[in-house]
């Protein structure tokens, strides 16, 4: 083997490697491990990505006869070959991810999408207005360049509920949702990053305001919070779940104390209410952190179906019971979208499918939130966001 052939042979066994530490660390973060264990998992992640390259480019490279002194694969050791091997086979998955990606399509019912994007940080007048913006606690992450984490997009997506469960009544009506999720309260950003926020949802002026959990990481700013979430429940009816990050905390605490600002909690957990003449079924699902998936009434007798679930995950439940629309938020986006390759982590077991966007599967869209923060302060393209659903219904 060639000297070029043997680098390129090298450097492709790395990237499978880390893809395989990728698809490791999404697989175990979509799953209720405490948090003891997805830190060891996350540093074993870095160790294994870090290693390798040297490890494998001495080992299969440079130790005689390597590949890169023209020996070929046959002469390595059955051991250095194996490892070769497995790592190489982690280009499989890395390509799919990265096809996947680039070939995907607004599914038909999605109509219209229209965003507006703010630079809250930039926008700042005085020193003390950015300080606000940054927060209390800014990690050197958050001061890394390009970094969205003071970004925020608000997002009106037009949708049309159409096919087996919308129920058809001869005319179109149409109820607005303004969906926003993962507020991950953590001191960065800060509280005037919210109020930002906060101001744009309230402007929105829709119907139902729903969140999809991960509300909190540091309990001793959930007087941010309830400002927040008084602000929105003065403006329209509110519904919310929890998340993952809020079930290492006193979930049980943080539910009620949205509870008491107005907030109606449907967390495994169903209801039926109505919106002008459209009545809705609406249910919340916080597995498999918290409870179990909502027991959901059969036939159906409203005009629609929506499920709030922290994860994606819940996929295959929600179109089982015949939901016509999941609202989601946990992939952040993907955190940080990479040029030509995509996102690489979403705590998901379907990997970054649904790292943020609009979905179909089968006859159910989903809409998974980037949303608005995050325990770590990187986001390199999946802006903060705020989503207003203008659905249609027929
Ligand atoms: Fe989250």
């Amino acid at each position: 083997m060639n000297l070029y052939a043997g680098i390129a042979l090298l450097l492709l066994a790395c990237v499978g490697n880390a893809a395989w530490w990728a698809i490791l660390v999404n697989r175990t973060h979509s799953l209720p491990f405490q948090q003891v264990v997805l830190e060891s998992v996350r540093k074993l992640h870095d160790v294994g990505i870090i290693v390798f390259p040297p490890f494998i480019f001495w080992m299969a490279g440079c130790e005689q006869p390597g590949l890169l002194h023209g020996g070929s694969v046959a002469e390595l050791s059955g051991m250095i070959q194996s490892i070769l091997g497995f790592a190489l086979c982690g280009l499989v998955p890395f390509t799919w991810s990265v096809g996947r990606w680039h070939i995907r399509q607004h599914p038909q019912q999605l109509l219209e999408t229209t965003s507006q994007h703010f630079d809250v940080l930039g926008n700042c007048q005085t020193d003390s207005e950015e300080q606000l913006v940054r927060g209390n606690r800014v990690p050197l992450l958050a001061r890394f360049p390009m970094n969205e984490v003071y970004c925020l997009e608000v997002t009106r997506k037009r949708l049309r509920l159409t096919g087996r469960q919308s129920h058809k009544s001869g005319h179109t009506r149409t109820i607005r949702v303004a969906h926003f999720s993962d507020t991950h309260f953590a001191g960065c950003p800060g509280k005037r990053f919210f109020d930002f926020a906060t101001d744009r949802l309230c402007e929105l002026q829709p119907d139902l305001f729903v969140f999809t959990g991960d509300l909190i990481d540091d309990e001793t700013l959930f007087p941010w919070a309830s400002e927040m979430f008084t602000r929105l429940s003065d403006v329209a009816t509110c519904y919310s779940i929890l998340g993952n990050h809020d079930w290492r905390l006193d979930y049980s605490g943080i539910r009620q104390g949205i509870v008491d600002v107005g907030w109606i909690d449907v967390g495994q957990r169903q209801l039926t209410t109505r919106v002008d003449d459209v009545t809705m079924l609406l249910a919340g699902t916080e597995a498999p952190w918290i409870g179990r998936n909502p027991e959901v009434p059969n036939p159906m007798n409203e005009d629609i179906r929506i499920l709030l679930s922290h994860s994606p995950d819940q996929r295959n439940f929600a179109v089982e019971q015949q939901f016509d629309l999941m609202l989601c938020g946990h992939n952040h986006g993907g955190q940080v979208v990479l040029p030509v390759i995509g996102p690489v982590y979403a705590p998901s077991k379907y990997g970054v499918k649904y790292a943020g966007g609009t979905y179909r599967h089968q006859q159910m869209l989903i809409h998974v939130s980037r949303g608005l923060a995050a325990k770590e302060a990187l986001r390199w393209n999946a802006c903060p966001e705020v989503t207003l659903l203008e659905i249609e219904v027929s």
